[in-house]
């Protein structure tokens, strides 16, 4: 048993009670009801965070993601400060939307046309009414572990028990949330991911009814897993021979794997892609993008969108500054970050290796994951279920002691703001962690 210092959490906790008086489960978020206490934090620069208690972090949590460039960056409060000093809400037009706009057409190969909304689960809905009107077909094909956002007609199969999966040949679409609309189910097939022959036979069962494959090309929600060889080039191919789109949910690769996203890393471009989470630096702000003949479909084409808060001023700021800084000098600020994050990823396996623990570091750099687990390979959700989860909680905990701020499953991501010494600094400490044994 790896043994836990007592930081001290007192106001994080005195919060917390107050919270839970008047904020529905005191916390904005159930993702964020972690343990020992839900965190308040009071401060924040670059890769580092500072509690209400005045502990302070290495923060690879980047606010589940978004934090791409770290707190308080000079362009982007900058940004953000500008836009604040003219109507930051307008609900009309303005030019900085075509400024963005233009921006993500250059990076992402994808983006013959974008449009705005403000989270990721609001751009993956756009997405799947796009293709279903384009491709007049119902279904939607998901993977095992992959999460698209909230809502009722994607959050199925996300986290599902072992014993609710099914034959991994044909898996159960299997609902997330009390209150979700049942029929759910009848919308949407299951599949296992990076398992091409289970998907070439549901492909070739379900023929002409599916409109589009949904996906995270690399399965970031459920343990950092990168795609097998050739694989995403393979399904680009079923979906085009099967007449379904392809969508990339880019929501955490984009604007982290490098600046085209994982389309421009493995050279497979989507019919759509869905982008939020780092695109603004923190900022609310989601994007689809894709060919014109399928978003223009919202512009005559009888698809219907909306939202008060779509092209917000501050939001295009804040992503006009995001993809300035992350574009200059041929991207080097996320070269930097994944090369950084390779490092981490490289040291904890070494670290974790001579004290005899069984650790598997998987990810590309700029988010990671650590799975506590014999395996030698992992390739799908199913996998991940052999994770030691209790010494997983155990580690993040002792972690937390030694001031490492990391995502309560295990993910960490690293920023262009995080330095080698904090990544040498965050090594030492997880060998003092590893070091006091399992
Ligand atoms: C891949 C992916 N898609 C969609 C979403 C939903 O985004 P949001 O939380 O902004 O609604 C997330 C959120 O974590 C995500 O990771």
């Amino acid at each position: 048993m790896i043994p836990v210092k007592a930081r001290n959490f007192a106001t994080s906790q005195q919060l917390l009670e107050r919270a839970r008086r008047s904020l529905a489960g005191g916390v904005s978020s159930p993702f964020r009801a972690s343990f020992p206490v839900p965190l308040y934090f009071a401060d924040g620069r670059g890769a580092h965070l500072t509690d209400a208690d005045g502990n302070e972090y290495i923060d690879y949590v980047l606010a589940w993601g978004p934090m791409i460039l770290g707190y308080r960056h000079p362009a982007l409060v900058e940004a953000m400060r500008r836009q604040s000093e003219k109507p930051y809400c307008l609900g009309e037009e303005h030019e900085l939307e075509i400024a963005v706009a233009e921006k993500i057409q250059q990076l992402v190969p994808c983006a013959e046309r974008v449009a705005f909304c403000s989270s990721g689960s609001e751009a993956v809905q756009l997405a799947l009414r796009l293709a279903r009107a384009y491709t007049r077909r119902n279904l939607i094909l998901k993977f095992e572990g992959h999460y698209h956002g909230w809502m009722d007609s994607t959050l199925v199969s996300h986290h599902a028990e072992r014993s609710a999966l099914g034959p991994i040949e044909r898996p159960n679409t299997v609902l997330h949330s009390a209150g979700q609309v049942p029929n759910t189910v009848e919308n949407v097939v299951v599949a296992p991911w990076n398992r091409l022959d289970i998907l070439d036979r549901i492909f070739s069962e379900r023929r002409a009814e599916i409109a589009a494959l949904i996906m995270e090309p690399v399965q970031c929600n459920s343990g950092c897993l990168m795609p097998g060889d050739g694989y995403l080039a393979a399904v680009r191919d079923l979906c085009r021979r099967h007449g379904t789109l392809l969508i990339f949910d880019e929501v955490i690769t984009g604007f982290r794997m490098g600046v085209s996203g994982a389309q421009g890393f493995y050279g497979v471009i989507p019919d759509l892609a869905t982008f939020g989470k780092a695109v603004a630096g923190g900022l609310p702000l989601s994007v689809v993008a894709g060919s014109s003949g399928i978003l223009e479909q919202m512009f005559g084409g009888g698809v219907a969108f909306g939202g008060t808060f779509n092209g917000n001023p501050i939001s295009l700021g804040a992503a006009q500054a995001t993809l300035n800084e992350l574009s200059h000098d041929d991207g080097a600020a996320l070269k930097q970050a994944n090369r950084l994050g390779r490092k981490l990823t490289d040291g904890l396996a070494v670290r974790a290796k001579q004290e005899g623990i069984s650790l598997k570091v998987t990810g590309f750099g700029a988010a990671l994951s650590l799975h506590f687990t014999k395996r030698n390979e992992l390739r799908d959700y199913r996998d991940t279920l052999d994770d030691d989860r209790a010494l997983l909680e155990r580690v993040l905990l002792a972690a937390l002691e030694e001031g490492l701020h990391l995502v309560p499953d295990g993910r960490m991501y690293v920023s262009a703001a995080h330095t080698e010494s904090d990544i040498d600094q965050t090594l030492a400490a997880f060998e003092r962690v590893f070091a006091r044994g399992q």
